[in-house]
């Protein structure tokens, strides 16, 4: 696959590969915007083999790559949050024994016998099966407290942005704009309960990086009430993606939709170098963009291309009716309604 990006660069492509090797092979100021969203080094399936320091070398080298690929007068994306429980092996110990108005009472044995019962059930359906949180079904089956305490490495807040700023900066990339992406808080979606004074997670960032050159600014790309509704609104209100059971970490079709509409024009060309499932090549094939994507794993490479596929067919119908969930065969069917321009669509 990556000769397939050496021999000839193609648009509306989605490329199997590590993005530090396909970027490279782009062309220079081949891309208009490129929207993206990293591992966020909070232990995620994809990203459990790699430590921080990986991490952080990753993103200098995708970040680095952009200067070359992207437009005078473009745009680098950056969708992410802040890491609420960075390990820290060198601060001081903050807990003393955690105090509850109640200890939860279901034991271990009991929650084996539910398993055994209910063997299809995720450990979020056992937990409110047996009345307790995800952490206690953690807790009694491993013996440990997954979000950190008495004994564990104490955990800080990690502030992502100003690490990305530097690093784009070394690149000669400056931060042209930030927006807050207002989510479902984390409570909305699962059984977890903060056993600490700590907010729930409930906002990510988006951080705009500009590319030294000509950017026209058209005002007539949204319409006076899009404008007023979230163009020029630095919080975006959209509902988190529910269903994450083909990919753990999508975001909402509606966050690339609004990006592209806001910094690109028709045919302008989406980048997209952490692609997952496919949802900013989606959201540039309904919006009247080319694209090109990568991503690291093949089953989401697979699921990302069955997604494009099925947008392809919408577009070409100019079927702007069928909402995203109704692109992904296992989900139920949603009344077909009018896209509304300046509003969340999931
Ligand atoms: C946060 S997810 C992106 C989800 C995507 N925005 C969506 O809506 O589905 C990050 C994705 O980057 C992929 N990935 C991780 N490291 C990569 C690398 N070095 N090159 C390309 N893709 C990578 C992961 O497999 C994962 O699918």
């Amino acid at each position: 696959m990556i000769s397939e990006a050496k021999s000839a660069f193609q648009l509306d492509t989605i490329y199997l590969g590590d993005s530090r090797v396909i970027l490279p092979m782009l062309p220079e100021n081949s891309i208009a915007c490129s929207i993206w969203s990293p591992p966020y080094h909070v232990g995620k399936p994809y990203e459990v083999d790699m430590d921080y320091e990986a991490w952080r070398t990753l993103l200098r080298t995708v970040i680095h790559e952009h200067y070359r690929i992207l437009q005078p007068g473009g745009f680098m994306i950056i969708n992410i949050a802040d890491i609420l429980t960075f390990k820290d092996p060198t601060m001081p110990r903050i807990m003393a024994e955690n105090k509850s108005s109640k200890r939860c009472p279901v034991t271990r044995e009991q929650i084996l016998q539910a398993m055994a019962e209910h063997p299809d059930y995720s450990r979020q359906k056992i937990a409110k099966l047996l009345g307790c949180s995800e952490q206690t079904v953690q807790q009694r089956l491993q013996g440990n407290n997954v979000r950190g305490g008495k004994y564990a490495p104490q955990t800080r807040v990690h502030l992502v942005g100003g690490m990305l700023e530097a690093m784009a900066l070394e690149a000669s990339l400056y931060l042209y704009d930030r927006r807050i992406w207002v989510k479902d808080a984390a409570w909305e979606n699962s059984q977890w309960h903060s056993s600490s004074y700590r907010a729930v997670d409930e906002f990510e960032y988006l951080y705009i990086f500009w590319k030294p050159g000509v950017t026209t600014v058209d005002r007539t790309r949204l319409t006076q009430e899009e404008w007023t509704s979230w163009g020029s609104r630095a919080v975006w209100h959209i509902p988190s993606v529910r269903a994450n059971d083909d990919h753990p970490a999508k975001f909402p079709l509606e966050l690339p939709r609004r990006l592209i509409r806001l910094f690109t024009k028709p045919q302008d060309v989406i980048l997209d170098c952490f692609i997952g499932s496919g949802t900013t090549a989606v959201a540039a094939i309904l919006e009247g963009r080319r694209y090109v994507s990568i991503e690291i794993e093949p089953r989401y490479v697979q699921l990302a291309r069955s997604v494009c596929a099925q947008a392809h067919q919408v577009a070409a119908h100019s079927q702007l009716t069928l909402d995203f969930a109704a692109l992904r065969p296992s989900k139920r069917r949603r009344a077909t309604k009018k896209l509304p321009c300046n509003d969340a669509v999931r």
